[in-house]
């Protein structure tokens, strides 16, 4: 059925005759056995708004008199008349939206407290005898209103659900069913690749996370645990009305991080979206990237977790709501290295079906400016050079490579006696994806042509606008000279900065403030050599040639707060229209719909308008807004964006295009060409055969 006409012909009803009382049915310990259970929230991604909204809870179709005891099998109520009357707005919006969706046959109406409801869009009443026979789906209360921050369930809110031989326990909040903690691998053994969770009629308690790997002081090796928020679960035994899957791989530089971050709390987008957000651990530093040669210690733990937990996914998120033939896999900085790792390699090709890196990290290999950070997150080392840099280092910092422990073998049994938290905190710990021959098999991506080394399938890559700005200095003195500044910036002599300066490429600001205009600019230099260039020359190549199928790029113009070593202060506190650095990680409540408290209207529009681009790509495998819809959902103002700027198109060419995420935002070219061309990562650095 298309848009509201459909409910537009609908004539309302209203029963006034009550029904039986509800059967006492509280025992149900599986409560997906008898319907499906759907959370509908109409989420404007204003927290501060949530006090003023309700969702409800809707259930198979069911005959009128056990619609109650159905509800009361949930701990909740059939939805009252007033409460829809209250909210009729949203209501008319979440049912129209049922009915687009095709999720639920909405035409006969729904069953409520006392009666039956139909509405059109004026949200008219009225009655018709004898609707207590009829089938018809349920509308129930939604009292667990706890927002995200609840550290776990209130009473009654907890659901159980079975998938393969196992059960979950999990529960629900204002935005979303919530199953976290769930193992999703057998308890690791050090340095040696991950299992996919064998035991057998377990009742897993997912209401809280479960630790996060090992790293500085805190975590664990028992770490592999992932999280699920999900808007659905179909009744037990169903695959019906699955959600497209948003994996997502959490960033922290390869030795920090977990799925729990609030920033990527997938309620919003569940609700928002109507998509199933999954978040995961990975093994980290030491224990999750080691490599050895000569040994079996082979590295990439980490990478080959996240292979495990796309298995458990696959497995299982039906039972959860989610397609398992539709699943995103998505990440921020090291997450976005993940990604792009897996878009590589032959033990994940054909897990998932879309892709998208957020803030990758690369550079450095050609250019003999500087030596860069971020080489190792597109570039692989051999077992080799990951040991050179990082294992022998390891041994000797952890007392196991003295004169009468000669050889390797005797040195590595000595490093499994460390515990996880000193391995970690070593001065030197492995945080590199290596050529291991098995989940990595290539020293880079290959993006010359259509092969069977890279997945073939649509990505999007994109940058904050300011990403280097977390990766420059910010001159501890005050400056005299740009050159000094640039100097102190990016870590160069002065035979470097004055080249920079000479090529005019880069020109400096002129606020009256030295130091900031000149960290201005080496932030833009850094931006250029570790993130932008080699993000566009990855999508330019990957279109060009067909590695992939489709490719998309933006430039994030609007964030908050994010990775700030120098303190140069987010926007927190200032009003957006001033100038301000769009730092690292700080674009993650754009996509996740997460920001806490906009500074003003136009930062909750372009949220919103984010949060529908991203959302776009995980159903379809494209940015693209879909007016329909759009209206269906009544998200006025991304509408009002797509009329403004239009779509957002793919990467065709060396003009882009990308998209400028903002309110509304633009359509632009790729930014910096010849920048790029001057530090070495022209457009074409791929298919010139760059690595
Ligand atoms: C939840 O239930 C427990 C046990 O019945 C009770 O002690 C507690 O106060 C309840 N908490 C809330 C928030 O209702
Ligand atoms: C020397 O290395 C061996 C490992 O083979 C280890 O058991 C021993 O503790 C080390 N000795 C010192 C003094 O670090
Ligand atoms: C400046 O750095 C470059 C690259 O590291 C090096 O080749 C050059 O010798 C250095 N020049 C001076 C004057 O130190
Ligand atoms: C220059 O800008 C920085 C960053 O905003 C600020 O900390 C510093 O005080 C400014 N210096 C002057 C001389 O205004
Ligand atoms: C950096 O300089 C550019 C102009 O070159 C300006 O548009 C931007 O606002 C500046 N950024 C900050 C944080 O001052
Ligand atoms: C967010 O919600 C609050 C509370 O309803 C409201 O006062 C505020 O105007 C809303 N913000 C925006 C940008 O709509
Ligand atoms: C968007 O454009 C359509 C067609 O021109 C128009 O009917 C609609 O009112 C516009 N909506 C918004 C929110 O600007």
């Amino acid at each position: 059925m298309t848009l509201l006409t459909s409910l537009v012909a609908i004539v309302g009803v209203f029963v006034a005759n009550a029904y039986p009382q509800p059967l006492d049915e509280r025992a149900v310990t599986v409560s997906n056995a008898k319907t499906s259970l759907s959370l509908v929230y109409q989420n404007n991604l204003n927290s501060s708004d949530d006090k003023n909204h309700v969702g409800a809870l809707i259930l198979d179709a069911t005959i009128g008199y056990q619609a109650a005891a159905a509800c009361a099998a949930l701990n909740e109520r059939l939805f009252s008349k007033a409460t829809l009357q209250e909210h009729k707005t949203d209501f008319t919006r979440l049912i129209a939206y049922q009915d687009f969706s095709n999720s639920f046959d909405t035409v006969g109406g729904f069953h409520i407290d006392g009666g039956t409801v139909v509405w059109d869009r004026q949200f008219v009443f009225s009655s018709q005898a004898g609707s207590s026979q009829k089938r018809l789906p349920v509308l129930c209360t939604q009292s667990a209103t706890n927002g995200l921050s609840s550290a776990g369930p209130v009473n009654g809110s907890q659901v159980a659900i079975a998938s393969g031989s196992n059960t979950f326990v999990g529960y629900r909040n204002q935005k979303s069913f919530r199953f976290l903690g769930i193992p999703y691998a057998n308890l690791p053994q050090r340095w040696q690749y991950s299992s996919l969770y064998t035991k057998k009629d377990q009742t897993i308690q997912a209401t809280a996370y479960g630790s996060q790997c090992a790293q500085g002081s805190s975590g664990s090796e028992d770490c592999l645990f992932l999280n699920i928020q999900t808007p659905h679960i179909p009744k037990a035994g169903s695959k019906k009305n699955l959600r497209p899957v948003l994996f997502w791989i959490h960033g922290g530089g390869f030795t920090g991080g977990n799925g729990a971050d609030g920033l990527s709390d997938g309620g919003n987008l569940a609700s928002r979206e109507d998509l199933v957000v999954v978040t995961i651990n990975y093994r980290l530093s030491t224990l999750g990237f080691l490599a050895i040669p000569g040994t079996d210690i082979k590295g990439n733990y980490g990478i080959a977790d996240q292979i495990t937990a796309l298995d458990w996914v696959i497995a299982n998120i039906a039972s959860f709501g989610g397609d398992p033939r539709k699943i995103t896999i998505m990440g921020e900085s090291a997450g976005a290295g993940s990604v792009r790792t897996l878009l590589g390699s032959p033990k994940a090709i054909g897990k998932y079906q879309g892709a998208v890196a957020m803030s990758n990290l690369g550079g450095g290999v050609t250019i003999g400016l500087m030596g860069d950070y971020g080489t190792t997150y597109s570039s692989y080392y051999t077992i080799d050079q990951s040991y050179a840099v990082a294992g022998s280092q390891i041994l000797s910092a952890a007392g196991c490579s003295n004169s009468s422990a000669q050889d390797i073998s005797s040195q590595v049994s000595c490093l499994s006696q460390a515990s996880a938290s000193k391995l970690v905190s070593l001065s030197t710990v492995a945080r590199y994806v290596v050529q291991d021959g098995t989940y990595v098999t290539t020293p880079n991506l290959v993006l010359t042509r259509q092969n069977a080394n890279t997945a073939h399938i649509p990505v999007m890559f994109g940058v904050t606008r300011d990403d280097g700005a977390s990766f420059s200095t910010y001159p501890k003195q005050p400056i005299t000279t740009h050159s000094q500044g640039l100097q102190a910036g990016l870590g160069i002599n002065s035979t470097w900065a004055d080249k920079i300066i000479a090529s005019g490429l880069f020109p400096s600001p002129n606020t009256g403030n030295l130091t900031l205009d000149s960290f201005n600019v080496s932030a833009r230099i850094a931006t250029d050599k570790t993130f932008r260039c080699i993000d566009q020359a990855t999508v330019y190549a990957g279109a060009t040639s067909g590695a992939f199928s489709s490719a998309y790029y933006y430039q994030m113009d609007r964030t908050i707060n994010g990775y700030d070593p120098n303190n140069v202060g987010g926007p927190k506190d200032r009003d957006p229209n001033n100038a301000y650095f769009r730092l690292h990680g700080a674009d993650m409540p754009w996509v996740f719909g997460t920001l806490s408290s906009p500074r003003n209207v136009d930062d909750l529009y372009s949220v919103q308008l984010s949060t529908a681009l991203f959302g776009a790509f995980v159903r379809t495998g494209r940015p693209e807004l879909d007016a329909e819809l759009l209206e269906v959902r009544g998200y006025a103002k991304v509408i009002e964006a797509l009329n403004k700027t239009g779509q957002w198109g793919e990467v065709d060419g060396k003009k882009g295009e990308i998209r400028v995420l903002d309110w509304p935002g633009k359509r632009a070219g790729f930014v910096d060409v010849e920048q790029c061309a001057w530090l070495g990562y022209g457009l074409d650095y791929y298919l010139k055969g760059g690595a």
